[in-house]
């Protein structure tokens, strides 16, 4: 029989952890959710949604590998707690193109050789299209400084510059 967890030094018996469904718009479809309240966006869309695209890299705000859109807006889904986003318009990489007619910014990706592991792509292609919703970044300095969240272990980066740079040349809009 399944005991109750217990408080190793008191012997009391732990509480169940409050649960409790949380409403969320993701790429344009409705998700209800059973969460406890300290979860976080990013491991409600990995471990409950199913939503892998988004990846964990830090954990900590430091690196982007978890970057989504919120309502147009790039933001570390680690340092956000997804029962703040109920109601919002949740963008993830799942959200941005189709296999068969990729993103703008996933295709010059693609040309430019912008990834190696691809582990760091689905926040940068995010960040970027947070980058062109903000629409100020025009020069490959400004690139370089408002992509600067999103690191890439393996060194990608001549490849992320000239993707991103080719797009915001192009003006391409928002989503
Ligand atoms: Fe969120 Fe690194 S996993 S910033
Ligand atoms: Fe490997 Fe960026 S492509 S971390």
């Amino acid at each position: 029989m399944h005991e109750q967890p217990t408080h190793a030094a008191t012997g009391a018996v732990a509480a169940p952890p409050p649960v409790g469904p949380v409403r969320l718009i993701i790429n344009g479809t409705a998700h209800e959710v059973e969460l406890a309240p300290w979860t976080t966006l990013l491991d409600a869309l990995r471990e409950y949604m199913q939503l892998t695209g988004t990846k964990k890299g830090c954990d900590h705000g430091q690196c982007g590998a978890c970057t989504v859109l919120v309502n147009g807006k790039r933001i570390n889904s680690c340092l956000t707690l997804a029962v703040m986003h109920e109601g919002d318009d949740i963008t993830t990489i799942e959200g941005l193109g189709t296999v068969e007619a990729l993103h703008p910014l996933q295709q010059a990706f693609v040309d430019h050789d912008a990834f190696q592991c691809g582990y760091c792509t689905p926040g940068q292609i995010c960040s970027a299209q947070g980058l062109l919703n903000e629409g100020k970044a025009h020069t490959e300095d400004e690139i370089r400084e408002m992509m600067s969240g999103n690191l890439c272990r393996c060194g990608a980066y001549v490849g992320i510059l000239a993707a991103v740079k080719e797009v915001v040349d192009k003006g391409e809009k928002v989503k």
